[in-house]
């Protein structure tokens, strides 16, 4: 009879963490990002959320084209940002080969809600827990940013130097 009671008792306690187990906190996080990313269309989740909604085609990199982005890159970015190694932001030397050109010119031009509303930002914020500022750039000299990006993953070399 003993035996039977503990048999009961264990099935019951084993059921009632089960139980507890369902809607815990991790799982309701990962439902409120599901539901958050469904928002976004599949061109928000592949290049950014707007202003830029279409690809761009901006072309073959341009060298002149880097050499202004490397000016614009030096004043406005280097507060917080480093090629090769963290810094206050994420380094970008590598990060056109990650991202499509439209994603980083949304994120240059929309920082605030790239952060707050695309899945790549979320993490990126956890991670550097600082909200990147919109830095005053005209959506040109983003694309010119760009291509300075692209011209040091490609050769490995800065144009600022
Ligand atoms: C005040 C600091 C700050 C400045 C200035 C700044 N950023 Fe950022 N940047 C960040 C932080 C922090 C993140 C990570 C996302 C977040 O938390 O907003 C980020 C993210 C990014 C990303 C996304 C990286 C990825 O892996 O997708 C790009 C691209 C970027 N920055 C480019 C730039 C460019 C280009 C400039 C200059 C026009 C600039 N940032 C100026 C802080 C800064």
């Amino acid at each position: 009879m003993q035996q039977v009671i503990r048999i009961l008792l264990l099935l019951i306690i084993s059921l009632v963490y089960t139980g507890c187990g369902n809607g815990n906190g991790e799982e309701r996080e990962t439902a409120a990002a599901r539901d958050e990313a469904a928002e976004l269309t599949e061109f928000e989740l592949e290049h950014g959320i707007g202003p830029v909604t279409e690809r761009l085609d901006i072309g073959d990199l341009d060298v002149e084209r880097a050499r202004r982005g490397a000016d614009i890159f030096d004043r406005r970015c280097t507060a917080c940002h480093r090629m090769g190694r963290r810094f206050v932001g994420p380094p970008v030397g590598d990060v056109t080969e990650e991202r499509s050109p439209e994603f980083i010119i949304n994120f240059i031009l929309n920082p605030e809600e790239m952060t707050n509303r695309h899945p790549v930002g979320q993490e990126l914020l956890q991670e550097y827990m600082t909200i990147m500022p919109y830095q005053n750039v005209t959506k040109e000299q983003a694309i010119e940013i760009v291509d300075f990006l692209r011209y040091y993953a490609e050769t490995g070399e800065d144009l600022r130097d």
